[in-house]
């Protein structure tokens, strides 16, 4: 057991949280997670095949018929079920609105805004693409990454816009051929597609490399357990792309532009899988541009620990220190080119 006091959720406690607008609302599962056994989360088999995620705009008919399949499968399990679309996207506004108090104190988890944000959607998309590959009896299931820092990538990508990946609540405005402002901020730059896809190329470099050489500018501050251990510092990328592209692809007519563009409903479009795929990969990046040394070695991050269901409805107690390197985790991205690599001003 660790000396030191670690961030975690005390499952008892799951209650009404609040909306980014502070209206209440409720993601709870329906019986009490604490009455289930819990197991230590383990690493995949060394025998398991690599999923290999590919650029949601270039992947095959097959596969987004698969991916289709695997969805509505999903969608179509009861919400007792943890592995039903609705618990699933639940799991986001559990962790993303406060519905947990912390162990050993009453103040709310809230996992963005600080070094929390990259580990925690990489446990949380690990999960669901494991659970989506179980449904469909497919262990090599990958989820797609929406590649939205490649110019051939900074538009919704299609498959999206069908079948069971459909999402009603998005902003008709935004979809293709319109080019994303990856740094969108609730108002319209009004650029043409090619002035567009160079301002965000540019930001691209400035997220990634110029404005991210310290560890916490990247990582954002260090979040620690008990009544002021909340530090609101996001990483460059968490507030853009990340935050933009939710709100820009989120409805406009909607009060929060709900469903990607608020915390309590995001993960029930299906296009927030990709986006946090890619921002996992880009995760990577970064940490392949400093020669992967460790970033954080804060005993109180690496133990920080979290619960989800795996794709056996297991409830699974996972720590940072865990996932840290995605090859043991048995998934890997494909090579694509980081253009905005070469994009310093
Ligand atoms: Cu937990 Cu993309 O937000």
């Amino acid at each position: 057991k660790p000396k030191h006091v670690i961030l975690t959720p005390n499952l008892t406690t799951c209650h009404k949280s609040l909306s980014d607008a502070d209206r209440p609302v409720y993601c709870c599962p329906p019986k009490r997670e604490s009455l289930e056994p819990i197991i230590d989360f383990e690493f995949p088999d060394i025998s398991e095949p690599i999923r290999v995620r590919k650029p949601a705009h270039k992947v095959d008919a097959d596969y987004i018929a698969k991916y289709n399949r695997a969805i509505a499968i999903m969608k179509s399990l009861p919400y007792d079920d943890p592995r039903s679309y609705m618990r699933q996207a639940n799991m986001h506004c559990i962790y993303c609105t406060g519905a947990y108090n912390q162990q050993n104190s009453n103040s709310l988890l809230k996992i963005h805004r600080s070094w929390m944000f990259f580990p925690w959607h990489r446990m949380m998309i690990y999960f669901h693409e494991r659970i989506l590959g179980s449904l469909i009896g497919d262990e090599n299931f990958a989820l797609p990454f929406w590649n939205w820092d490649s110019p051939e990538g900074m538009f919704i990508p299609d498959m999206y816009l069908n079948g069971s990946m459909i999402d009603t609540q998005r902003d008709s405005s935004h979809l293709p051929p319109q080019v994303a402002d990856i740094n969108y901020d609730y108002f319209e730059r009004g650029l043409g597609p090619e002035d567009q896809i160079s301002t965000n190329v540019a930001f691209m470099y400035n997220q990634m490399v110029s404005g991210a050489k310290k560890t916490e500018l990247f990582m954002g501050c260090p979040y620690k357990a008990g009544e002021n251990g909340f530090c609101d510092g996001p990483g460059t990328i968490e507030l853009a792309p990340h935050n933009a592209l939710h709100t820009w692809v989120g409805s406009n007519l909607n009060p929060e532009r709900e469903d990607l563009g608020a915390f309590y409903s995001a993960a029930r479009d299906p296009i927030f899988y990709a986006h946090h795929s890619n921002i996992d990969r880009l995760w990577n990046v970064w940490n392949e541009l400093r020669g992967n040394k460790p970033a954080i070695e804060d005993p109180e991050w690496l133990d920080s620990t979290f619960y989800f269901h795996n794709e056996k409805s297991q409830l699974v107690r996972i720590k940072i220190r865990d996932v840290l390197d995605s090859s043991k985790l048995r998934y890997a991205y494909e090579k694509v080119e980081n253009v905005w690599l070469n994009a310093r001003p």
